[in-house]
């Protein structure tokens, strides 16, 4: 076993020099080489290794024929159908069990998580670059999206409780004496049927936190809400998408693309996932990594602040933000900023440990 592990490490650093080597290569050739190269040591057979080192290094989509949507997450994002990928570091990890009623040969993969499913970046390909319509959908954000399909209907409560909420406050705080959604309302301020489908999370959230900031001369009022309340306005605003193409047509059933990465048998799945103990060889690898000033102005932050003269003034310019907080307490409340901030009104934003590290990097240096 010891012997085995060292000489998968071995492999593994080989790996990673001949990437280093290959600078020319785009990101997503690079995961493609690391995917195929473990997966055929991961291999439960030796069929399945020769079908990995069959495949080719190319661009992988998924046509969505019925929603007209082209989605090429899976060119990085190899192994969400992979149970011998329960334990890797994203992009190469399984996904959980939601896609076995979802499979990603019928559903692609944005119809639930957003992003720009053509693009082959990652920055790109999330949504995540300034100026994209479709952010990709965090943490309980991707409600919305689920929303779309299922309405009320099928899903458990835990699964609309944002959505929920949201209609609630929205007629107690009576939006609608200025706004209309589905005819219903009042016209003094535009109507939102559409909202969802012009504006992003952060966007939406920012003008409920401070409507002059983000176009001046408003008369919307500030409503003294909670963070808790903003972001369930929020999701259910980004459920109203007017007449977007319907999420749900039913022919999504008889849909039959059939894409080479998901031989296995998707039934198979849940046991091989619950049996798989994770051996943590792979928890080392970074693949990606983040340039801190990029992913301020990509994660939205710049919607909200401004550095110098750029960005948004609906949060504290944080021009000087390295003189006054220290790395400890950034890192906590880009975590969560509810934890340090009770009665705060900066969103969560649903951020992974390796953007926060270099978020926070860069927000030191701003002195
Ligand atoms: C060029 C490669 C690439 C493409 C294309 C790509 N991704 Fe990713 N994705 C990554 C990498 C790398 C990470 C891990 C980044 C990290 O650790 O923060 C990731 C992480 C993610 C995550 C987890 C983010 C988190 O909160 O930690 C989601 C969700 C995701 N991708 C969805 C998508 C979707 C949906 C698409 C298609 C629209 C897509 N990706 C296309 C490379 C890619
Ligand atoms: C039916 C909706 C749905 C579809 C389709 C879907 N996902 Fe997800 N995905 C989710 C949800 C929800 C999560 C959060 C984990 C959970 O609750 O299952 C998630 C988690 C992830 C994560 C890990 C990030 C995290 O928060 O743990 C990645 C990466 C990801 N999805 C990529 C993809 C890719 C690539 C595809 C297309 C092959 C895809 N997803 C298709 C709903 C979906
Ligand atoms: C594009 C439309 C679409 C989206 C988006 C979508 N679903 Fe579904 N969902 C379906 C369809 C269609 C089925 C039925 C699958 C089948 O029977 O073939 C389904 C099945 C399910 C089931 C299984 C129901 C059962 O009776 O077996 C659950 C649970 C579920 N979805 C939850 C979710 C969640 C949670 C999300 C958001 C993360 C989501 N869905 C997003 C279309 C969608
Ligand atoms: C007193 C009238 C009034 C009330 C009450 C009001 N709004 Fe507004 N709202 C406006 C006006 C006027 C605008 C257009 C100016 C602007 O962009 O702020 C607007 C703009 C918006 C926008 C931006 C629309 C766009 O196209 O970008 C959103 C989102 C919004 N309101 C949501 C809400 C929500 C949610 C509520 C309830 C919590 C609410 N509003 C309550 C008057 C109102
Ligand atoms: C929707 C608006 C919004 C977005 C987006 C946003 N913030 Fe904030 N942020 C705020 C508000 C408002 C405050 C003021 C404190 C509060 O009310 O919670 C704040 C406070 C902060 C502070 C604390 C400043 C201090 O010293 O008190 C930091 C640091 C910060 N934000 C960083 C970020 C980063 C980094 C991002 C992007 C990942 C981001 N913010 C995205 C609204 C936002």
């Amino acid at each position: 076993m010891k012997l085995a592990l060292t000489i998968l490490s071995i492999a593994l650093v080989a790996v990673l020099l001949a990437i280093a080597w290959s600078e020319e290569n785009p990101e997503w050739a690079n995961y493609q080489r690391v995917y195929f190269d473990l997966a055929q040591r991961r291999a439960q057979s030796s069929t399945q290794a020769d079908w990995y080192r069959t495949q080719r290094v190319e661009i992988r989509q998924i046509s969505v024929a019925p929603l007209k949507r082209v989605d090429r997450c899976t060119t990085c994002h190899l192994a969400v159908a992979d149970p011998n990928f329960a334990d890797a570091p994203e992009p190469l990890r399984l996904h959980s069990a939601l896609l076995q009623s979802h499979p990603p040969e019928r559903f692609g993969c944005t119809v639930c998580h957003r992003g720009e499913g053509r693009a082959v970046t990652t920055l790109t390909a999330h949504g995540e670059v300034p100026g994209s319509s479709v952010r990709m959908l965090r943490g309980e954000y991707v409600q919305a999206a689920c929303y779309l399909c299922h309405a009320e209907k099928t899903l458990p409560p835990a699964a609309t409780s944002e959505i929920v909420a949201g209609e609630i406050a929205i007629n107690q705080l009576r939006c609608l004496r200025c706004h209309q959604i589905d005819g219903m309302g009042e016209s003094e301020g535009p109507d939102l049927s559409a909202i969802g489908s012009r504006r992003d999370a952060l966007e939406l959230d920012a003008h409920l936190l401070n409507p002059p900031a983000m176009n001046s001369g408003s008369t919307m009022p500030i409503f003294p809400i909670t963070r808790a309340q903003a972001q369930a306005i929020t999701v259910y605003l980004l459920t109203q998408q007017g007449d977007a193409p319907p999420a749900n047509d039913v022919r999504y059933r008889s849909a039959n693309f059939r894409f080479s990465i998901f031989d296995f048998r998707l039934s198979d799945r849940k046991s091989k996932f619950e049996n798989r103990k994770s051996d943590g060889v792979l928890a080392p690898i970074v693949f990606f990594r983040y340039d801190g000033q990029q992913l301020f102005w990509a994660a939205g932050c710049g919607v909200c602040h401004r550095i110098g003269n750029e960005g948004g003034a609906v949060g504290p310019a944080l021009t000087r933000i390295g003189r006054v907080r220290e790395r400890d307490w950034l890192r906590r409340y880009l975590s969560d900023p509810s934890a340090v901030r009770p009665d705060g009104r900066m969103p969560q934003l649903y951020l992974n440990d390796r953007e926060i590290d270099a978020l926070v990097e860069f927000l030191l240096t701003l002195r």
